[in-house]
């Protein structure tokens, strides 16, 4: 799969809605500005595979971000059936399910792909942008966020994963660890210009798109920044020019 070179491709919407109706509404809306649509757990959970194929059709790629954390052997079953599901660019799995089952996911998503040909690409989740310091202290992992992050981003790619969702924050120092070729996603994207109560949400570690691309950040996701937006299109065109700019 190659990605196009249009700074718009560099933006990936969230679609975190509770119904497929919702979601299509709002995407048609913003599809023709918008490089990939991302379908979380609430809108699959919701809709199914069925979101998948009415989300793609509008002609963005799909990043299906269930965050996969399991046995091996029933995250590489859940990739396999990813794998197969229409326009799907990008797939996740939790880094914090170890080295065994990182191997498993990246295995299934090249398995069934004849030699040379696109194929979805899987990320792995390192630290979500919501853990501070304390959140992370509380479920025994030690360290800063980005020394987590950093190790579970090397940890991944010798698994055989192309990249991570990781932090703003993070960026550089994974950039720097795992070299050109590694996809960095970054979440947790907030532009200058939102109105400070869109900024009172649960991230802990955000960055405006400028810092995200001279961070390193291959794709960014933004959610609420635009889904909240009095004018979404107006909000996303902004994100892209801001994109365009420091690149
Ligand atoms: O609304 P907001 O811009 O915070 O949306 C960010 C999106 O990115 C959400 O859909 C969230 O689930 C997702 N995400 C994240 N942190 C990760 C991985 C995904 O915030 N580490």
């Amino acid at each position: 799969m190659t990605f196009d070179t249009h700074p718009r491709s560099s933006l990936i919407v969230a679609l975190d809605f509770d119904s497929l109706s919702s979601a299509l509404k709002f995407a048609k809306q913003v599809a023709d500005l918008v490089g990939m649509f991302k379908i979380g757990s609430q809108l699959f959970t919701a809709a199914g595979p069925q979101a998948v194929k009415e989300i793609a059709a509008l002609g963005p790629g799909i990043f299906l971000d269930l965050k996969f954390h399991d046995i091996p052997n029933t995250v590489a079953g859940a990739i396999l059936s990813c794998a197969a599901m229409p326009g799907l660019q990008l797939v996740n799995v939790h880094a914090l399910g170890g080295r065994a089952m990182l191997h498993a996911a990246a295995q299934a998503i090249s398995a069934g792909q004849p030699m040379g040909a696109d194929r979805p690409r899987l990320l792995a989740v390192t630290i979500l942008t919501s853990m501070d310091h304390k959140a992370m202290r509380e479920v025994g992992l030690g360290g800063t966020a980005q020394a987590r992050a950093q190790k579970l981003a090397q940890l991944a790619k010798k698994a055989g994963v192309d990249g991570v969702v990781a932090s703003v924050k993070e960026a550089r120092a994974i950039r720097k660890a795992c070299g050109r070729d590694f996809l960095i996603v970054t979440p947790g994207v907030r532009p200058k210009s939102v109105a400070p109560s869109a900024h009172d949400d649960d991230q802990a570690r955000t960055a405006t798109p400028t810092e995200a691309i001279r961070a390193g950040a291959d794709f960014l996701v933004v959610g609420r920044p635009i889904l909240a937006a009095p004018d979404p299109r107006a909000a996303t065109q902004a994100i892209v020019d801001e994109i365009t700019a420091a690149q």
